[in-house]
């Protein structure tokens, strides 16, 4: 279910879009469902801004299933069942129904939900938790505490005075036998304080059919817990990273600090690599072993060989870079940059588009931008590659072991042969062949006691 609005957000965007750990609401719940069943046999019930929902997730291959008004949870299964008559997709036996806010359910949970479901031949199986303040969730009153079964769930704002401190939450997340579900839908009225269908109410009615209703209970609280708030949100972003960065650890990663780290859920780190505090790798970035990334560094959907160092302060962002290479401080990858094995990419220096090939070193205050840079070439300080002529990007080649002295412009496009040499200082806009020294700067000029004679003036003249 991922229809609704999220009001309680305060936000344009549709609260199932809100990221945490990186990624959707819903694309993590999508997620969820996806290691129980394939893609095809999953159905995404949306409404609220329903074409910006579906473009967000349209690539996982789920089916969607437009709730146009939005009218409760009871009421989005009444569309989804209207879906199946209308279409005639084969409806399965069981159902499991998620909650497009409750992202940090895990796979191993869906599937006790459902092994259980089955052991106990119930029409209807509520996941449930016992938080420490379970205000706000609906309420689920199980027939006696030792038993299973359930007669009821009652949501905040309908519990009765003896209710208000019952301790076990509905999760929003059930397995139902389908036909016994659809069966009754249309029962459901909007006589509550929403004035929506709920599907919570299915229970009751379930129950005064003499179908079994049971509960079982989460393996940690926080698992189950929705998200109606930024706050809450908030919170759910940090117990899922705290959850990766663990993860990570227990892999082999040493992480000082892991409360201050930000890093996505996809994230794959090799063993024996440091990260330091204060780090952020997101998206689906990749690090090998031994690596070390120091403090203030964000590194976004990169992939990082064996023995990168990473020193303060460094941007990396769809960047791709080769063993034992050696960054920042401050340095600046953009998007694909390809830095070749221990090569070096020193303070200040901006990449974007280039191969830097083995062992080349741009050490200094440098931009490289749309270059083919071969190995063991040494880019001095402050090197530009003039990229851009106002219309076009052009391209700068150089070759391998050559020289390029500080800075020099390399106006593109424009080749640098092999074991050339570029003396500091050149403006260079025609190629230099291999082996080649190239000057492009004016001679210098150099006037003896030049400066002797004009002090004397000034003097003379006062
Ligand atoms: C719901 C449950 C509550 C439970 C809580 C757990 C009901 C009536 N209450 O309350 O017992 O404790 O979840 O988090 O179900 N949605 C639709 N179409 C709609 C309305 C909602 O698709 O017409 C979707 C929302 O996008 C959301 C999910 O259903 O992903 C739950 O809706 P929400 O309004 O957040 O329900 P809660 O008030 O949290
Ligand atoms: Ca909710």
């Amino acid at each position: 279910m991922a229809a609704g609005k999220g009001t309680r957000l305060k936000s344009k965007r549709p609260k199932v879009l809100h990221e945490i750990s990186g990624r959707s609401l819903l694309l993590h719940v999508i997620a969820a469902a996806k290691s129980l069943v394939p893609a095809n046999r999953i159905y995404c019930v949306i409404g609220h801004e329903a074409d910006q929902v579906r473009h967000a997730v349209a690539h996982t291959g789920v089916h969607f299933i437009l709730q146009a008004e939005q009218r409760g949870t009871g009421h989005a299964l009444q569309i989804a069942k209207a879906h199946f008559a209308a279409t005639g997709d084969v409806i399965p036996q069981n159902l499991i129904v998620l909650s497009g806010d409750a992202p940090l359910i895990r796979p191993e949970t869906l599937q006790a939900l459902s092994t259980f479901h089955a052991e106990q031949h119930a029409s209807m199986t509520i996941l449930t938790a016992v938080p420490s303040d379970p205000t706000g969730y609906g309420r689920v009153i199980r027939a006696n505490p030792d038993a299973p079964d359930v007669t009821a769930i009652v949501e905040q704002k309908s519990l009765s005075p003896e209710q208000k401190n019952a301790p076990e939450i509905n999760s929003g997340i059930y397995c139902f036998n389908t036909s016994a579900l659809f069966a009754k839908l249309d029962l459901l009225s909007t006589n509550n304080a929403h004035g929506e269908y709920y599907l919570t109410d299915v229970a009751a009615l379930l129950v005064a059919d003499k179908q079994r209703v049971v509960a079982i209970q989460a393996s940690s609280v926080d698992e189950v817990l929705g998200a109606n708030t930024i706050a809450e949100m908030m919170h759910l972003d940090a117990a899922m990273r705290l959850a990766t960065a663990h993860r990570l650890m227990a892999e082999g990663v040493t992480i000082f600090r892991p409360d201050t780290c930000v890093i996505d859920a996809e994230v794959q780190i090799a063993p024996d690599t440091i990260i330091e505090p204060y780090v952020q790798i997101l998206g689906a970035t990749r690090v090998g072993s031994d690596c070390r990334i120091r403090s203030y560094s964000v590194i976004h959907s990169s992939e990082l060989g064996e023995g990168v160092l990473v020193r303060n302060g460094c941007i990396l962002d769809h960047a791709t870079i080769g063993d034992g290479a050696i960054l920042g401080p401050y340095a600046h990858l953009r998007p694909e940059s390809i830095i070749g094995p221990a090569a070096h990419v020193g303070n200040f220096c901006e990449t974007k588009k280039i191969t830097l090939g083995a062992g080349s070193k741009a050490n200094h205050l440098t931009y490289l931008g749309d270059a083919i840079i071969g190995a063991g070439v040494n880019i001095g300080a402050g090197v530009i590659t003039c990229n851009y002529d106002g219309v076009h990007k052009n391209t700068t080649t150089i070759g391998d072991h050559s020289f390029i002295g500080s800075d020099s412009t390399l106006v593109a496009p424009v080749t640098v042969g092999e074991g050339a040499y570029v003396a500091a200082g050149s403006c260079i806009t025609d190629d230099v062949p291999s082996d080649a020294l190239a000057f492009g700067r004016a001679r210098q000029v150099t006037k003896s006691g030049w400066a002797a004679t004009r002090r004397e003036t000034i003097r003379a003249n006062k």
